[in-house]
């Protein structure tokens, strides 16, 4: 696994078989922060859709500050999840990230203030279908690219995920790209431009309405 440091001195991975960095490297944290948490906002005892757990970054930036968050993250590679056991974490993460970090070993932690995030293991395309209906009421949305996994922004995935949604609930994804965002309208989404962060163009905020 290699780690890469982002601009802001927190650390990403590199995946040599998406050949992409997990993380924008204008700063991993700040981008769990900004685009994900910050941009849907996040209320106690909410229920959170982690798509693509990774390291946890956006899991746990939801943790910090809150209480009683339910949050179920999906995941197909242990080795990224166990790689956050030894990670260096920004000061404005660590005590949090802290009480998460053996989360490798059985899947499933709550912290000091109850919350708890589970993680399943496996394809998240298939695992999606073991969720129940109408329980989230944020989804972070954070494969790799459309063009390197075009199979998980499609039509139907954002499908189940909206069906799995509460009314009024919010997903967060970095991509802009017009076919993304087309296939999130024709499911029922309303869609929005999230934070412009690293880059020129926003993020996505889609809202089951
Ligand atoms: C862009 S990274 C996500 C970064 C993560 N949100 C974080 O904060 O570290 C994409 C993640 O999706 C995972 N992934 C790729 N294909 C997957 C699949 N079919 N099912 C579940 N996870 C998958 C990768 O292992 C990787 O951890």
């Amino acid at each position: 696994m290699k780690l890469v440091k982002t601009k802001d001195g927190s650390y990403t991975a590199f995946s040599e078989i998406a050949g992409e960095h997990y993380h924008t490297i204008s700063g991993a944290i700040e981008e769990a922060f900004e685009k994900h948490v910050n941009a849907l906002g996040i209320e106690n005892g909410m229920h959170i859709l982690d798509f693509c757990f990774g390291l946890g970054y956006n899991s746990i930036a939801a943790c910090k500050d809150h209480d009683n968050l339910q949050i179920i993250g999906l995941e197909n590679d242990l080795k990224i999840i166990e790689a956050m056991k030894d990670i260096e974490i920004l000061d404005i993460l660590k005590i949090k990230f802290d009480a998460f970090r053996d989360i490798a070993e059985n899947l499933d932690v709550t912290d000091n203030n109850n919350n708890r995030i589970q993680i399943l293991l496996g394809d998240a395309l298939q695992k999606i279908d073991e969720l129940s209906n109408e329980i989230f009421d944020r989804v972070f949305f954070d494969p790799f690219s459309p063009k390197k996994q075009p199979e998980m922004w499609s039509e139907e995935i954002f499908q189940k995920i909206y069906n799995k949604m509460k009314i009024g609930a919010k997903l967060s994804t970095y991509s802009c790209a017009k076919q993304i965002r087309k296939n999130m309208i024709s499911v029922g989404f309303k869609v929005m431009d999230g934070p412009v962060i690293g880059r020129k163009s926003p993020a996505t905020i889609a809202v089951k309405e």
